[in-house]
């Protein structure tokens, strides 16, 4: 699908297979997801802009490659982008965070947002919004929108999971948001779950329900 990579890295799969048991532990399912997110972040991060600078080794004066421009900021969609955003800041420690706390009004079905936090000057950042699951992408689309309106122009999309039909609906309203994840599953169900997928992302990290 165009827009969409999905990390099919041996190990990326081997941990998904053991997060979407059911039988896993919160413990562990936690610890995968921190694990896995390191490997999805290097996939993320790939392309990244490099400049060079000069440097003093032990033993000579070299011009070595350092990340070009601003530090990058990790979008995270409340609550289950948590999950992801904690092995990403291991990986890139030196960016910068924006939360977005979004909730479904049920008489207009509207993604409302009830909190965001972002650093000011987005327009010039490369901004990750980071979601596990993309099933019917209604806060994935409203995160980003929210986003745009703050002044992003450079963005991308992280999940664990995707569905065909949440991919279908975000890449329509944002063409411009490529689209990175470990698996694209078979389809959602009339709850908007993932089929098979993995169950509540945010219930399984945080042992709730
Ligand atoms: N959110 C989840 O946590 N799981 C799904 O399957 C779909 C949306």
């Amino acid at each position: 699908m165009q827009g969409v990579t999905v990390v099919d890295h041996p190990l990326v799969q081997h941990k998904l297979t053991i997060m979407r048991d059911k039988n896993t532990s919160t413990a562990g399912f936690r610890r995968l997801l921190r694990e896995i997110s390191l490997l999805l972040g290097y996939e993320v991060t790939r392309n990244l802009e490099l400049t060079t600078t000069t440097i003093e080794t032990p033993i000579e004066t070299m011009e070595a490659p350092v990340l070009e421009g601003k530090k990058l900021v990790f979008a995270s969609v409340l609550r289950a982008g948590n999950g992801l955003l904690e092995g990403l800041l291991d990986l890139v420690p030196a960016a910068r965070v924006a939360h977005i706390g979004l909730y479904r009004d049920h008489d207009t079905l509207e993604a409302i947002e009830y909190f965001f936090k972002a650093p000011g000057d987005l327009g010039d950042r490369l901004v990750i919004v980071v979601d596990p699951m993309l099933a019917t992408a209604n806060s994935a689309i409203a995160a980003v929108d929210k986003l745009k309106a703050r002044g992003a122009t450079n963005l991308r999309f992280l999940c664990l999971l995707a569905a065909p039909e949440g991919i279908e609906r975000f890449t329509a309203a944002h063409p411009d948001v490529p689209i990175y994840t470990a698996s694209i599953d078979r389809q959602l169900n009339e709850k908007g779950y993932i089929l098979p997928g993995l169950g509540d992302a945010g219930d399984r990290m945080y042992g709730t329900k």
